[in-house]
């Protein structure tokens, strides 16, 4: 067995090692990842911690909002992401109505995430509302994300995705959902599309990080989707996204030259097909000639 003491590029990240990343005025870089795929890139490309977001319901499963995703979602896509991930920390989202109801039916749920999925943290959306419920799972043990500003599960009540808090009075009760939430005991807190200069003034006041999503550079760390960054998810592209890649033209330019390949009878070649002994194919044209129809016992 190696006593070797884990690199910090080795070690898993906790959520005390964000808090010490906020102290030490380094950057969290956050991620979502929703398979086996996606979650060994982001791995392998060094992020802190990635989000099985329930952002999964639009980019992986077409719907047109993260209403319909259900527990079974995440608890499927979580698993597959912890099951080949082992240093980001893996925060997985708690779906529309799965902590809503009371603070007892969200701790049973995010008990689930934490006990089926091997989640190591979940999030949930709202401010001074769920602040009683953040405290009840923080007090089961349980890390808690906390996301206010554009929070997606009521976007008919915000009536659509758009910059929040833009006058004083929503900018001051942004401020007051931040601190409830981490007085109830959140270990971080998303801050989702809102004014740079309110973000910069909740991350100065909070001793939690702030992970910013279209919420200027002055947070803690930022989050992003997956398929955003990459290019992955068709034409939408969300302002504050940045697109790395354009892995999206990269597959379809492979999987057309594939497609024509096996139109043109070139897919398969001598390195990827496996060779029958000659022996084995005379045989079978040998039986086959004399009108064997099978070589089964009791039949013909
Ligand atoms: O579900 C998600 O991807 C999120 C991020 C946008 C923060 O909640």
């Amino acid at each position: 067995m190696s006593t070797a003491v884990p690199s910090d590029r080795e070690r898993p990240v906790t959520t005390s090692t964000l808090r010490a990343m906020k102290s030490a005025h380094r950057p969290i870089a956050m991620v979502t990842a929703y398979d086996v795929s996606s979650a060994r890139l982001a791995e392998a490309a060094g992020v802190d911690a990635i989000l099985v977001g329930d952002s999964l319901g639009m980019v992986v499963l077409g719907y047109d909002s993260t209403l319909p995703v259900t527990m079974d979602d995440m608890l499927r896509a979580t698993a597959a992401v912890t099951r080949v991930t082992r240093r980001p920390l893996i925060v997985a989202d708690m779906p529309f109505m799965s902590f809503q109801i009371s603070p007892a039916d969200a701790l049973r749920n995010a008990g689930r995430l934490m006990a089926e999925s091997g989640a190591r943290a979940v999030k949930l959306e709202g401010g001074v509302e769920v602040a009683p419920t953040v405290a009840r799972i923080h007090a089961a043990g349980i890390p808690v994300m906390g996301h206010i500003g554009l929070t997606p599960q009521s976007v008919h009540e915000l009536g659509g995705y758009k910059v929040q808090a833009a006058e004083t009075l929503s900018a001051l009760r942004l401020l007051e959902d931040a601190h409830a939430l981490q007085d109830a005991g959140c270990f971080a807190v998303v801050l989702e599309c809102i004014p740079a200069e309110l973000a910069a003034i909740v991350t100065a006041e909070l001793a939690i990080p702030t992970i910013g999503i279209g919420a200027g550079a002055g947070c803690d760390g930022q989050v992003q989707v997956f398929h955003d960054l990459l290019g992955l998810g068709g034409d939408f592209k969300p302002r504050h996204a940045r697109r790395y890649a354009d892995a999206g033209a990269v597959i379809r330019d492979a999987l057309a030259a594939y497609v024509g390949d096996v139109r043109e009878g070139t897919m398969v070649t001598e390195d990827t097909c496996t060779r029958a002994d000659p022996r084995v194919v005379a045989e079978v044209e040998a039986a086959r000639l004399q009108g064997r129809a099978s070589c089964r016992s009791g039949e013909a």
